[in-house]
């Protein structure tokens, strides 16, 4: 079975994209392929920091690879957090000082529209192919809710009432940025492998 590595150290995306794809391709985490080194993602873009850990991955190891890279953009902010989501309040990537630091900016602020954004890279074959996928909502005035991670307990997704931290993960991984960004992926290796 052909291999491909997912450069992530995320053991639940890596398990989750696995099981997808366990009849046509064999997916190695980086542990796998011992690449214990960090990727520094210094591109101001999503698609650019895919690219450079996707890339970095194919030419160093020689695998085909593909690697993701999300963040929240919240449009009174001109897209920030955008590609800083993890290390808004500081390089300790700390959630609650990144809420606390978001729901700061936005105090007293009426346009509480933002979007979840996710873009993969594809290396494979000397070509790049990018899939992203997008979930746009509001930010709520005070957290609410206990589940997921980052900024889950202050995003209301279009259409529903509960923060993506209320929603069960089942409901939150199928309409999530990250799930639709996965099927486009996953849509096109089955399209190219068989
Ligand atoms: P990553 O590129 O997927 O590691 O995401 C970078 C950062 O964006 C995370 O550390 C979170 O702060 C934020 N983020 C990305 N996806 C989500 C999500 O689904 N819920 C909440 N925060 C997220």
């Amino acid at each position: 079975m052909k291999e491909l590595v997912f450069a992530t150290n995320n053991k639940h995306k890596l398990e989750e994209v696995r099981a997808i794809l366990k009849n046509r391709f064999k997916v190695l985490g980086l542990s796998d392929i011992s690449c214990n080194e960090e990727i520094a993602e210094t591109a101001d873009t999503f698609e650019g920091n895919a690219l450079l850990k996707a890339e970095y991955v194919y030419k160093k190891y020689g695998f085909p690879c593909f690697a993701d890279d999300s963040g929240l953009e919240v449009a009174a902010l001109n897209g920030a957090p955008g590609v800083k989501s993890a290390r808004y309040a500081g390089e300790t990537k700390n959630s609650l000082d990144n809420i606390q630091k978001l729901l700061q900016e936005l105090q007293g602020v009426q346009n509480r529209s933002a979007c979840f954004r996710t873009v993969i890279a594809l290396m494979m074959d000397d070509q790049v192919h990018y899939f992203d996928g997008k979930i746009c909502g509001t930010i709520t005035e005070k957290p609410r809710g206990s589940g997921g991670f980052g900024y889950d307990s202050v995003f209301v997704p279009e259409a529903y009432l509960s923060t993506f931290a209320q929603l069960r993960p089942e409901e939150k991984n199928k309409i999530s940025h990250r799930a639709i960004a996965i099927n486009k992926l996953i849509c096109h290796l089955n399209k190219n492998s068989e």
